[in-house]
């Protein structure tokens, strides 16, 4: 098969891409930097360089393939993140129809059930929805929805250094669900090479743990047994993501966010949906942030 993978080689595409390959099937892989386009030939695949944001490119990119997988990537940094999730969906839709695609697959999120009451997730409900309403006539649609990226846990890594503490304005000791990027690769290609008819929503997760089980776990790896993980309130929250550099919108979505998996049963649908964990647990992640701690 010919497919298009956008997300360049980040986590989950170059493993992807290196996946694809090696079975056989021709692969282009879009990346907005030119410098990229090498490493990406020397994977084997076709380098696209252009921007996602940018119809045409993606138009005449998307022209032949039989399955293309779709990713959003830098909306945080916008005024509006729900506008701009929306215009990139609009935009990936306008594409894949022109191009006449059959099969699109979409990195979607877990919360993409929900509606804004849960925060910055809102946008892949917004994505999905956009996707849905203008593709499902016409090609097949999967959107995977990960859970929360155990890389995510790397941003706690200047507290754990100053303070030994992970602060959350989550509940610490609510169990929640993390995924390998890993882990989501196997799923990603049987869905653009195997894909299921009409349109399917696939949960994907490695472990499940709560931040302080998490705290435990780093806290050995890190030779830290003091390491804990502390609840703070919202307001405090959304001052320590401010004073580290993140944009006001994506800050106050990303605070409620958290809040809502603190008070309300943000995983009910995952539940109802649950899919076979991963084989990558976080003791294995413990020994990445290890190195990454190290190194600070
Ligand atoms: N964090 C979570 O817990 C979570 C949970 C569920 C879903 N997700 C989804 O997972 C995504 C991240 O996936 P990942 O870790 O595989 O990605 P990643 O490693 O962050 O890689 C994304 C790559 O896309 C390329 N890129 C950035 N802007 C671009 C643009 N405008 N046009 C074209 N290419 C561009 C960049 O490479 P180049 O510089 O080479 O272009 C970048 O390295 C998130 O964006 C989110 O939508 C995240």
């Amino acid at each position: 098969m010919k497919i298009v993978l956008t997300g360049s080689l980040g986590h989950i595409s170059r493993p992807l891409a290196q996946q694809l390959l090696a079975a056989g099937h021709r692969v282009t892989v879009i990346s907005h930097s030119a410098a990229r386009a090498k490493e990406i030939r020397a994977l084997g695949a076709t380098p696209a360089i252009g921007r996602i944001s940018d119809e045409a490119f993606l138009t005449t990119t998307f022209t032949g393939a039989d399955a293309v997988y779709l990713m959003i990537t830098n909306t945080n940094d916008d005024q509006d993140i729900f506008a701009a999730g929306h215009r990139q969906a609009t935009i990936y839709a306008q594409a894949v129809l022109t191009a006449g695609v059959q099969h699109v697959v979409n990195l979607s999120s877990v919360g993409a059930n929900l509606g804004p009451e849960v925060g910055a997730l809102y946008i892949y409900h917004i994505i999905e929805d956009v996707l849905t309403h203008a593709l499902a006539s016409t090609a097949t649609l999967t959107f995977l929805r990960p859970t929360g990226m155990f890389y995510n846990l790397l941003g706690s890594l200047p507290s754990i250094k100053r303070d030994h503490a992970i602060y959350t304005n989550n509940s610490v000791t609510k169990r929640g669900s993390w995924v390998a990027p890993i882990d989501i690769v196997p799923i990603a290609a049987q869905a653009l090479t195997t894909p299921r008819p009409g349109v399917t929503h696939q949960y994907i997760a490695s472990d499940e743990r709560s931040y302080q089980e998490i705290a435990a776990l780093l806290g050995r790896a890190l030779n830290l047994p003091d390491l804990r993980a502390i609840q703070i309130d919202d307001a405090t929250m959304t001052r320590n993501l401010l004073a580290s550099g993140l944009p006001q919108t994506f800050t106050t979505q990303y605070v409620k966010m958290l809040a809502y998996e603190r008070d309300s049963d943000f995983y009910a649908d995952y539940r109802a949906h649950h899919p076979v964990l991963g084989p990558t647990k976080l003791a294995d992640f413990s020994q990445t942030v290890a190195r990454a701690y190290h190194q600070l």
